[in-house]
């Protein structure tokens, strides 16, 4: 199976490669794009991503690699990044992910989410969830099904 671009990403992408003297500057908003409009990001699209912007594909791989916010590979299941860093940590991450272990969904720790004084915290996608309790992870969860 071969990856494209939707006409929408194209768009965006040929007006992103405008704005920079290098078209390697769009490594990282090819491969959000990527993630939102499939999922995750796979090899083929990083291939695809490396003819578009003329960058080795090792170099999309490395990049994609690097940051904890791409997904690698698809999943049906919710991922939850989970903060694991000092402030959440002392109030109360440990008893979340133990929580969350206990329900259908993937888990990723996390260094610090940047919202240390709402914590402990969460992110589902682009969302915040923060000052959360058990109860509160449990509605989350629900309104998500
Ligand atoms: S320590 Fe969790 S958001 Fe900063």
């Amino acid at each position: 199976m071969s990856f494209h671009f939707s006409e929408e990403n194209i768009l965006k992408i040929n007006a992103l490669k405008k704005r920079y003297p290098s078209s390697k500057s769009l490594s990282l908003p090819c491969l959000w794009m990527v993630q939102y409009q499939e999922g995750y990001i796979s090899l083929d699209a990083m291939d695809t991503i490396s003819k578009i912007i003329d960058m080795p594909s090792m170099e999309i791989y490395r990049v994609a690699t690097f940051y904890s916010m791409f997904r690698l590979s698809s999943s049906d299941k919710l991922t939850i990044s989970l903060c694991k860093t000092l402030s959440c940590k002392l109030c109360g991450s440990d008893k979340i992910l133990k929580h969350l272990k206990e329900k259908e969904v993937n888990i990723e720790l996390v260094e610090c989410l940047g919202s240390c004084g709402t914590a402990p915290v969460m992110q589902i996608n682009d969302t915040f969830y923060e000052n959360l309790t058990l109860e509160t992870v449990d509605k989350i969860l629900e309104e998500l099904e």
